[in-house]
């Protein structure tokens, strides 16, 4: 009888472990879809914004801004007039919005972290070179889908968030890229946006380390319990007897 005890015992101690286990494991996969979500939407948010800043450039053919040692006129800007002088004497050059987006995400690498790039499969400018997440992205946007997402682990375990949508060619861009290549509603290329992970959704680490303690909890009260009602039942078991 008290073997027999000792195996419900044993058992309903792995069944209550693994159920615990996966209803855990279940909590942990929504949190990361969560934190997933939370991503993209400001993944888009960032690409939304860089997008609207360029085509308020692009319906102006570009915008004229001083030239300092930061920003010297761009050589890959081919426009007649690229440079003008003010009428105080000042150096004025033509900012297109490939050359605006590349200054506004230096800024925000600086303060965010936030890797933004503009790039394309056929770069004017060689710099603007996919890289090969971004090339793979940028294929399949030829191909119809007009959104990638992923993400990658780094030499020390950071997660880095990828995003990548493309850039469409409407008439505000043909003033610049009349080329052949470019079409009316074509894919000239995309805006990636990458950051690590921890960069917003940092309060979610201290959060898990909660969960996980209220759930080590919950598994060894559960042990105890189970323990402690097949104790009491063998004492009571032995009182029949005698
Ligand atoms: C005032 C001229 C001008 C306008 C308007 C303009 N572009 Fe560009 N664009 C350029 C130049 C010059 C480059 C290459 C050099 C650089 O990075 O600045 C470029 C680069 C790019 C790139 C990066 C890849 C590459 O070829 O180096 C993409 C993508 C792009 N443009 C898309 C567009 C789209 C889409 C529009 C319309 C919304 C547009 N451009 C409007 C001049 C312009």
């Amino acid at each position: 009888m008290a073997r027999l005890l000792r195996y419900l015992a044993l058992t309903l101690m792995i069944i209550w472990t693994v159920l615990l286990f996966m209803i855990f494991r279940l909590e942990v996969w929504q949190d990361e879809r969560e934190a997933r979500r939370i991503a993209v939407n400001h993944a888009q948010a960032l690409y939304q914004q860089i997008v609207d800043f360029r085509q308020w450039n692009a319906d102006h053919g570009g915008v004229y801004v001083l030239v300092d040692e930061d920003n010297p006129p761009n050589p890959f800007l081919t426009v007649p007039e690229r440079d003008v002088v003010s009428q105080d004497g000042s150096l004025l050059t033509l900012i297109n919005p490939a050359y605006m987006t590349r200054q506004v995400s230096e800024i925000s690498m600086r303060k965010r972290g936030a890797v933004i790039r503009i790039t394309s499969l056929d770069p004017i400018r060689p710099a603007n070179s996919p890289v090969p997440w971004e090339a793979e992205a940028l294929r399949k946007f030829e191909q119809g889908r007009d959104l990638f997402v992923d993400a990658t682990t780094d030499g020390s375990g950071r997660t880095h968030f990828r995003f990548m949508r493309p850039l469409i060619v409407e008439e505000a861009c043909l003033g610049c890229h009349g080329s052949p290549g470019a079409i009316l509603g074509g894919i000239r290329g995309g805006i990636s946006v990458s950051f690590p992970l921890t960069s917003i959704i940092d309060e979610d680490a201290s959060g898990r380390k909660f969960t996980q303690a209220v759930y080590f909890g919950i598994w060894v009260m559960g042990l105890v319990l189970i323990a402690g009602l097949m104790f009491a039942f063998q004492i009571e078991t032995a009182k029949v007897k005698e």
